[in-house]
């Protein structure tokens, strides 16, 4: 695992948006995974900075998402399918025709759930996946005690991550109990992880993750497997390391 410490979220969202950019011209028609919250928006800044002044050209990229929320009605603008396609999909240019992402308004969520850990594979793998942590070390909507060996599959949220996340609502009343997120072991199959943490709130995650032992407690840890793991963190992440 390869940690690299920035001074601000900015400057790692610019190192991360460079990494995919490049990317995209060693591959044009690459699956990069994406992530919702907060912490990824500088990388998505950056990225389509990088777009509009020509240094990259991702007509051809493909975008996946990372995990859904359960229950939302379809177009909520919450649902992380619309949160992709507003923050990822449009400022890069590209259509819904590029973008892939389970269905978390299907009636039946587990084959719902099987059909887009089947859909990744057939899609060639996920080339890089960009990912977030929770204050509970989860990565993507895996929680503490999920399986090292998990497939995309449906969760319970935790109180705490409801909480976290509540500030996208408008009550906490209204945020799912239930998502669908790629297991751990779904994430890893991915050729490259690279997760962003950003603020001092994350640091005892970072900390448990990239110098802990490797645990399903602490689901970020799984990274220490991965042959290429790129943790990115910002000086106030980084500070109980
Ligand atoms: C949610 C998402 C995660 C994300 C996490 C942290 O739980 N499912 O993928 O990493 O929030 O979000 P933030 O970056 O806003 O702290």
């Amino acid at each position: 695992m390869e940690v690299v410490i920035v001074p601000d979220a900015a400057a790692g969202g610019e190192l991360i948006a460079e990494a995919m950019a490049d990317l995209l011209r060693r591959k044009p028609d690459a699956l990069l995974g994406v992530a919702t919250g907060s912490t990824p928006l500088p990388i998505y800044e950056a990225l389509a900075a990088k777009v509009r002044s020509a240094e990259v050209d991702p007509s051809r990229a493909r975008i996946c998402q990372l995990d859904e929320y359960v229950g939302l009605p379809a177009g909520h603008p919450e649902s992380y399918r619309s949160v992709v396609l507003r923050e990822v999909v449009d400022p890069l240019g590209l259509t819904e025709d590029s973008f892939m992402g389970p269905d978390g308004s299907a009636e039946d969520v587990a084959a719902a759930c099987t059909a887009y850990d089947r859909a990744l594979g057939e899609a060639g793998g996920v080339d890089l996946q960009l990912l977030g942590i929770g204050t509970d070390g989860h990565i993507g909507f895996n929680e503490p005690c999920s399986s090292l060996a998990s497939r995309t599959r449906i969760k319970t949220l935790t109180e705490r991550t409801r909480n976290d996340n509540a500030r996208f609502f408008d009550s906490l009343d209204e945020v799912p109990h239930h998502v669908i997120t790629q297991g751990i072991g779904t994430i890893l199959e991915a050729r490259h992880l690279v997760l962003l943490a950003t603020g001092e709130a994350k640091a005892d995650a970072v900390a448990l993750a990239v110098e802990g032992p490797l645990s399903a407690l602490v689901p970020a840890s799984a990274l220490q497997l991965h042959p290429h793991a790129t943790v990115v963190v910002d000086e106030a992440a980084a500070s109980r390391l």
